[in-house]
């Protein structure tokens, strides 16, 4: 496992990063949130060895990254920020050289790179710069890079930074893919990622950790977490508000929007973990006959959450 240990570092005056501790286990996907400048980037350069903290350490697998570098390195993938890859090399030629580096076995090197190349779907640029490519191109070049010499650590610095809808989904996929023997760390601030990828999330504030949960535990603390969403069509939209809010287990009921006879209604249950309320406020909905178009259980908003422990 990832084991970090009161992190801390500091820039002349500033502490970019504030005795920050968790571990990752073998399995897990940790998403680490915040806003900019918030000290991610800070955190996974101490960790994977790049920077030295000021205190505190890391330990990957057993290894301490400030007592044994090398050997805590030789374990790590790493995507930095901004997918730094030589410009002028060949695709090939690049991954060739990391695999060298990284002491990949030379009977076997060649193999590899083929392996990877096809992996992070780079098939069709191998032979040309690095200085040719798209954006995302030159990101997936570097995610090749990191996951070459098949490391059981992972750390990826905003890997779906700057690419389109369909990269972002592929980068998603292979990192999922290969979520199952490995410990990973990804850090973002695309909510809907972690959402979509992790299985917990760290949030971290001006180099402190302020949550640390599943995405799920996280959106449950939202606001509208529970709360029912409801486009009716009625009589009057007004008289039926009166009348749910004064529904038993009915906590609050607001009308969000409303043209003539169209609303939208959102309902608060005095306890949004007791048994749902939809059954009931749908039988009292059309007995007076007003037409139900839709009703969704809110599981709670990671954007409303995140400003929340962000901002306060
Ligand atoms: N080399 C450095 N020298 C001085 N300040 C730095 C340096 N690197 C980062 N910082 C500062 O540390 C804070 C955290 O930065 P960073 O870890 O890059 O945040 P994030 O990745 O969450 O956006 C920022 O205020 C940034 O300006
Ligand atoms: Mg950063």
């Amino acid at each position: 496992m990832i084991e970090v240990r009161e992190l801390t570092k500091v820039f002349d005056v500033k502490t970019a990063v504030n005795s920050v501790s968790f571990t990752v286990e073998k399995g897990e996907i940790l998403g680490f949130l915040g806003p900019n400048g918030a000290g991610k980037s800070t955190t996974m350069r101490m960790i994977t060895g790049f920077l030295p903290p000021s205190s505190g350490t890391a330990v990957i697998g057993g290894c301490d990254i400030v007592g044994d570098s090398l050997n805590a390195r030789r374990k790590i993938g790493y995507l930095p920020e901004n997918a730094p890859v030589y410009r002028e090399m060949r695709v090939t030629d690049f991954l060739n050289f990391c695999a060298e580096v990284r002491g990949v076995d030379s009977g076997s090197q060649q193999a590899r790179v083929d392996e990877t190349i096809e992996k992070c779907f780079l098939s069709d640029v191998r032979f040309q710069t690095v200085a040719t490519l798209s954006k995302g191109f030159k990101q997936r070049v570097c995610f090749a890079q990191s996951i070459l010499h098949d490391p059981e650590y992972l750390i990826f610095d905003e890997p779906t930074d700057g690419l389109d809808p369909n990269q972002k989904h592929e980068v998603r996929l292979m990192i999922r893919e290969m979520s199952a023997e490995k410990a990973i760390i990804l850090s973002t601030h695309i909510l809907d990622e972690v959402d979509a990828v992790c299985s917990r999330a760290i949030i971290i504030a001006n180099g402190k950790i302020v949550a640390d949960d599943t995405p799920q535990g996280l959106k449950a603390t939202s606001p509208t977490h529970g709360s029912l969403m409801v486009r009716i069509t009625a009589e009057e939209p007004n008289a039926l508000l009166m009348l749910l809010k004064a529904e038993p287990g009915v906590k609050a009921a607001e009308i969000l929007e409303q043209s003539d006879r169209h609303a939208r209604i959102r309902i608060f249950p005095e306890n949004p973990d007791a048994p749902p309320i939809a059954d009931r406020i749908l039988a009292m909905l059309s007995a007076r006959s007003a037409t139900v178009h839709s009703l969704l259980v809110e599981e709670g908003r990671l954007d409303e959450v995140f400003r929340a422990i962000t901002t306060s």
